[in-house]
């Protein structure tokens, strides 16, 4: 299952493989501290867009229509653990004309409101600077392959879109996408945190989502930033398509 993809590099000790948390650049997120976070049993993450509405990835989804198979996880740190709110989706909506490239989100109706903070979302581009926090469910390994059971946490500062493009060049949708990471490696999302938010303070000191995990190469790779979905690219779209759910 996925969350923050704090992944830590491959000059991790082997002793660091067996250690739940924390991974390098990475640590425990406390109960409460994201409550807006959702984990899907598809292996992704997301966020309370609206108390009934998650925001993930159009990558984590299989298309448009009614959909019963998902169940959203909330309230808890620790998937395992006790107190964990489930809820089954019943729709979903994946981003108009989505082909794999760019448009990477997804909104995932649930069968009942969950009564947690929802997370706003950025709706022009002010945020899209300075540093975020990346969190999730995901690997903390590249190609570990297990995920955590434990919410994990990190932050990552902006990259610029010409820097981003430095490793990734035009395969980087620069308007639809925007990177993060820092450029020694070793502090990222990986495999299992798609489809969670990456957000930071705005000036009222709330929390605002500036974007979704989307992909990259490897994870926390020198020089190799992570790729999210510019969320206040998409804003109104959301916004838009929320409202037919
Ligand atoms: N595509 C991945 C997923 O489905 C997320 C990859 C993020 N990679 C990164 N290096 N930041 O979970």
């Amino acid at each position: 299952m996925g969350a923050v993809a704090l992944a830590a590099g491959s000059l991790q000790p082997l002793t660091a493989l067996a250690a739940p948390v924390p991974i390098i650049g990475g640590a425990p997120a406390a109960q409460n501290e994201f409550p807006f976070m959702v984990s899907l049993s598809m292996g992704c993450g997301g966020a309370l867009y609206k108390k009934n509405i998650v925001l993930t990835a159009a990558h984590c989804v299989e298309g448009s229509g009614n959909n019963t198979g998902i169940t959203a996880t909330a309230g808890v740190v620790d998937l395992d653990g006790p107190g964990a709110i489930k809820v089954k989706s019943t729709k979903v909506l994946q981003a108009p004309g989505y082909d794999g490239d760019g448009k990477d989100w997804a909104l995932i109706k649930l069968a009942r409101p969950i009564d947690k903070p929802t997370l706003k979302i950025a709706t022009n581009t002010r945020y899209n600077r300075g540093t975020f926090t990346i969190a999730g469910w995901g690997d903390t390994q590249e190609n570990a392959g297990t995920g955590s059971n434990q919410l994990l946490k990190a932050k990552v500062p902006f990259v610029s879109d010409r820097r981003c493009k430095r490793h990734y060049g035009s395969r980087l949708t620069a308007g639809q996408e925007i990177c993060a990471g820092v450029p020694r490696g070793g502090v990222d999302t990986c495999q299992g945190d798609s489809g969670g938010p990456m957000f930071r303070k705005d000036d009222s000191g709330a929390w605002i989502q500036v974007g979704i995990v989307s992909w990259g190469d490897g994870c926390a790779r020198p020089l190799v930033p992570g790729v999210y979905t510019e969320v206040s690219t998409f804003a109104s779209a959301i916004a838009r398509a929320a409202a037919t759910l």
